[in-house]
């Protein structure tokens, strides 16, 4: 994807995550982020590279309570295709785009590394099998999907925008920003109406939720449905528009996040020979064909 195709600002998926590690540091915690001065921020947000700005750009833009709609509409019916989980981790390899194929882990590599280090650590098989899924839903890249719609931080539409989102700034343009019913701090929302009641910009973690929701435990699908939600995991933000479930949930969702983000350049994964472990985990709790 080069980057004069309008709309795919990043030259792969990979560049928003690669981000990330650059504004959480591995062995940076919570406390030390909410530390953080407004001079280490600005520096961050200035040394952001151009495509990884141009594509908080557009998603900050583009992301309105209208545009979530419309794509739940599209896709929560689940018609788009019917796959095997196997299945799909290769429908996701298929993602062509300029990663550099000696150094980047394909998808699947990614997948199998998150999980591989969450079984390294004794978690339950459901807790592997999490990592193993968990950015299946990038798949809506393959269905023609812009990378501002796919991934990047997420947040809840219909209320007001937190300043914790990563380049805030960006939601100047956004039109529900001046839109009464969605400007003000609660928006649409009765204060700690649960997370479960408010629309979430739309990417792959809100995506892949619906599609396997029925099969895993509830730990396992907060740490799929908000993984990218890190106004929320990292930053403490929209606790209003939690309930006390949400928030003992959320432990699960912090637990999970090492995983995804520091797993990265550790050994590559044997892909073939780890294969037989991974279908018999899939097996355990999914059926042979999934709707999409
Ligand atoms: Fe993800
Ligand atoms: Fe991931």
């Amino acid at each position: 994807m080069p980057k004069s195709v309008p709309n795919q600002p990043l030259d792969n998926l990979d560049q928003w995550e690669d981000d990330l590690l650059r504004r959480y540091p591995e062995g940076s915690s919570a406390l030390r982020e909410s530390q953080k001065s407004a001079t280490e921020f600005r520096n961050y947000e200035s040394d952001t590279r151009p495509g990884v700005r141009e594509f908080y750009r557009l998603n900050h833009r583009f992301q309105t309570h209208a545009f979530v709609t419309e794509k739940r509409r599209e896709y929560l019916s689940l018609q788009k295709r019917t796959m095997g989980i196997w299945e799909a981790m290769e429908f996701l390899n298929t993602l062509v785009d300029e990663s550099d194929p000696d150094t980047d882990l394909s998808q699947i590599e990614h997948l199998m590394q998150t999980a591989e280090s969450i079984r390294a650590d004794g978690h339950p098989r459901w807790f592997i099998l999490t990592g193993l899924i968990h950015d299946l839903g990038k798949i809506l890249c393959l269905f023609g999907e812009p990378q501002w719609a796919v991934v990047g931080d997420t947040f809840p539409v219909g209320c007001a925008f937190s300043d914790k989102v990563v380049l805030h700034e960006f939601f100047d343009d956004n039109p529900d920003r001046t839109d009464p019913r969605f400007s003000t701090h609660l928006g649409i929302y009765a204060a700690g109406a649960g997370l479960d009641n408010v629309l979430m910009s739309w990417g792959h973690d809100e995506y892949l939720y619906h599609v396997v929701k029925s099969f895993l435990p509830e730990e396992a699908l907060y740490m799929i449905r908000y993984h990218s939600f890190y106004a929320a995991h990292r930053e403490g933000a929209y606790d209003e528009l939690m309930n006390d479930h949400d928030r003992a949930m959320f432990a699960w969702v912090r637990k999970f996040n090492p995983y995804d983000l520091y797993t990265k350049g550790h050994q590559r994964p044997d892909v073939d020979r780890l294969r037989p472990y991974y279908e018999e985990l899939i097996a355990e709790f999914f059926p042979t064909e999934l709707r999409w």
